[in-house]
């Protein structure tokens, strides 16, 4: 079972993320926790070219192909051996991160993130968590991290809010695999409700 966790930055995803693997494994499960950009180490440097520095610094094409580059070592390396082995794979973003950030919020580029998608990852998650949330609430989160990974909360609250609607319509497009969660909650009431969903799944 191959699960993913979506939403705009600062709407809690790592640690919903972090909270479902830490209770399934208190089950006996066995789980492989990961993230993306990143999730083996090939992947992992290239995030540095991605998350760091001017906003302006790669043009949507040119970040289509580096995410996309990241994904398929990742999926090499991570994923697909995990879920060979019967493990179960929850992943902090995946590909419905790239169809909103590179497809839909900065050009209508969609058409080629899944062509690109089709040829190079050709995979989907079973199960989609969409975080959803206000953007200035989410961004004010994110930014009090200080991560200095900031360049994509850096496109500002305008950004943030395409970003938001774009995830809503991905979820209305594939039904079948995602569930909208209300994040604007205590994180142990959103850990609760993600919890009775995957388990249900699960069964
Ligand atoms: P994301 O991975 O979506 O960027 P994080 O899980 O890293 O989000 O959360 C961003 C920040 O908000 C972190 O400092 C985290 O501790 C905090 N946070 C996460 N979930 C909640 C919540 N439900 N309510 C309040 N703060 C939260
Ligand atoms: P992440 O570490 O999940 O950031 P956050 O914790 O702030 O949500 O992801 C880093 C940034 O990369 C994030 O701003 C979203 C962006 N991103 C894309 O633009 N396209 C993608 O395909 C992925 C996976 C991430």
């Amino acid at each position: 079972m191959f699960i993913t966790f979506e939403g705009i930055d600062g709407s809690g995803k790592s640690t919903q993320a972090r909270r479902l693997a830490e209770a399934l494994r208190a089950e006996g499960r066995d789980v492989v926790l990961t993230r993306e950009p990143g999730g083996s180490p090939g992947a992992e440097e290239i995030r540095r070219l991605l998350v760091e520095g001017d906003p302006e610094r790669w043009s949507a094409e040119t970040e289509i192909l580096l995410f996309t580059a990241a994904r398929r070592d990742h999926l090499e390396k991570t994923i697909l051996p995990a879920l060979h082995a019967g493990q179960i794979v929850i992943s902090d973003r995946f590909a419905d991160s790239t169809r909103v950030y590179q497809g839909a919020a900065r050009g209508e580029l969609r058409r080629l993130v899944d062509r690109l998608h089709d040829e190079m990852i050709g995979r989907e998650p079973d199960l989609t968590f969409l975080i959803d949330m206000e953007p200035a609430e989410a961004l004010e989160r994110g930014l009090a991290r200080n991560s200095g990974e900031d360049r994509f909360e850096d496109m500002g609250a305008g950004f943030q809010a395409l970003l938001r609607e774009g995830f809503l319509s991905l979820a209305a497009e594939y039904p079948a695999r995602f569930r909208v969660i209300d994040g604007a909650r205590s994180p142990e009431a959103v850990a609760a409700e993600v919890k009775r969903i995957a388990e249900s799944a699960l069964r």
